[in-house]
């Protein structure tokens, strides 16, 4: 579904990616590993379209994306949800959700169901439709952010750091929700510092380190493996 081809960014004259490359079956659940500025942000920006490429390429279901613009990419169904969810604190739950499907304002009947599924997953968002985002507790506006993207009706979609800042409870059951909607045919790639409850979830992962790739293989082999030990320790 999504192939990169020796993908290197640069912020001015630094590199913060060099040479990436990696793929991402159809279904798949994928995570991202890396200490903190290993690059694992600006991957998902890069991708996203708004950071440029330096060089190499972004396929996304036999398309070439690569520097296209953020909102031609979001309308193919690659969506990203930033770190820090970045919902809109005056505006009531409702509102947020009916934003996240801007690419599709013709589809009103297809908007209608899909809100109706974001409500099946997160019944919490439900009961506080009319409610001002910025006052919803963190667990819940993470749940808001993963709502509005899938009001976009994601093929792939990428989460920086869902976990950070919520409380135990909200994280498993963030995740809880990943993997249902991984298993209803949602593809995932992952980026997070709680590595072995991503790794449960996840079927394979990548570790980044200094903007590179240094590892890929099954999450049960990464569990396993030196460096992801070594990260959990850090
Ligand atoms: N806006 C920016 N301008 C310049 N350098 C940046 C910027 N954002 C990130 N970097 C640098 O790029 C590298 C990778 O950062 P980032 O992608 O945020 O890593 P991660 O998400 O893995 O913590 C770091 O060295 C960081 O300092
Ligand atoms: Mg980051």
């Amino acid at each position: 579904m999504l192939k990169i081809k020796k993908l290197t960014v640069h912020y001015g004259p630094l590199p913060a990616l060099k040479e990436i490359s990696l793929e991402i079956a159809r279904g798949e659940s994928v995570a991202l590993l890396g200490p903190n500025r290993a690059g694992k942000t600006t991957l998902l920006l890069t991708l996203s379209g708004i950071l440029e490429t330096t060089e190499g390429r972004i396929i996304f279901q036999e398309e070439d994306i690569t520097n296209l613009t953020p909102h031609q990419i979001v309308s193919k169904g690659l969506i990203h949800i930033p770190q820090g969810r970045h919902i809109f604190p005056t505006l009531s739950v409702y509102d947020n959700l009916q934003l996240g499907a801007y690419t599709r304002k013709k589809e009103k009947e297809g908007i209608k169901k899909n809100l109706e599924e974001v409500f099946l997953l997160f019944p919490r968002l439900m009961e506080r439709t009319g409610q001002r985002a910025g006052t919803l507790s963190g667990g819940e506006q993470q749940m808001l952010a993963i709502g509005r993207a899938m009001m976009g009706k994601p093929k792939l979609l990428m989460l920086d750091e869902p976990s950070l800042g919520l409380a135990p409870r909200f994280i498993e059951e963030i995740f809880a929700c990943l993997k249902k909607m991984n298993q209803k045919g949602l593809t995932l790639l992952m980026v997070e510092q709680e590595i072995p409850l991503t790794l449960s979830i996840a079927h394979r992962g990548y570790l980044l380190r200094n903007g590179r790739l240094i590892k890929e293989g099954s999450s049960s082999l990464l569990l396993e493996s030196k460096e992801i030990k070594e990260l959990i320790n850090l």
